[in-house]
């Protein structure tokens, strides 16, 4: 059976990563969280006070910088320079400075190439903003994945809540907000929907209906692709 290249876009907190890691796991393909890897640089960037407006500094960086995944217990962890960076990448101050290190085109040329050598063999599905239209302009099955945002915000809310962070509903409506205006508005490789990508508004649909959804689609274009 061919192994096709699947890519899921969409806004934040739409639950891209979930149904990405479902439908690599039925497929027995590859999952990459591209959003982790932006993070991991934030993270990065952080912690040694990169001024993302240095370009030198910016560049310099980047060379510094070794992002991978492994699965730990079933659980897809990412590693930056070696170290376990799973749970601090999805940290608010993190969230809160990711967009801005994302629209940085030192930064998006860097991890585009890491992205597209990852998935060079085909067989991955690749969730985050600019897969389908950008990574891998030729993926067999493009997904552009939506949900209302106060179906976003409430998600994401209690996914925080699980965790123990204590938040306010409405400052992660702002931040889910914020982000989607910076990725949808920023000039280099803005979110947008690949025009050949399929549309899955999962807002009514719990994860074994969108999986459902997004496996019929993966089939089809694994028979075409044969
Ligand atoms: O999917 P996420 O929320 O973990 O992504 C974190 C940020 O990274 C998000 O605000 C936009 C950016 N991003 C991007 O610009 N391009 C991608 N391919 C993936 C994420």
């Amino acid at each position: 059976m061919s192994k096709i290249t699947i890519s899921i876009d969409g806004h934040s907190s739409c639950g891209k990563s979930t149904l990405a890691k479902d439908l690599a796991k039925e497929l027995h393909y590859a999952y990459v969280d591209s959003g982790a890897m932006y993070r991991a640089v934030t993270l990065f960037f952080l912690e040694n006070d990169v001024d993302p407006i240095d370009a030198p500094i910016v560049r310099n960086a980047l060379e510094n910088i070794e992002i991978r995944f492994q699965v730990l217990d079933g659980q897809n962890h990412t590693f930056l320079n070696g170290e376990d960076v799973e749970d601090e990448i999805r940290e608010m101050y993190v969230s809160d400075y990711v967009s801005p290190v994302a629209a940085i085109p030192a930064v998006r040329r860097s991890l585009v190439r890491q992205q597209r050598e990852m998935g060079k063999a085909g067989g991955i599905v690749m969730d985050g903003r600019d897969i389908g239209t950008v990574v891998f302009p030729g993926a067999e099955l493009k997904i552009f994945l939506t949900a209302d945002v106060d179906i976003r915000t409430r998600r994401r809310y209690d996914e925080l809540r699980a965790k123990g962070v204590d938040i306010d509903l409405a400052l992660v409506k702002q931040n889910l907000l914020e982000r989607d205006h910076i990725d949808s508005n920023r000039a280099d490789s803005p979110l947008t929907k690949a025009k050949d990508a399929v549309v899955i508004d999962n807002s009514y649909l719990n994860r074994t209906q969108q999986l459902q959804q997004a496996l019929k689609l993966a089939k089809e274009r694994i028979r075409l692709s044969e």
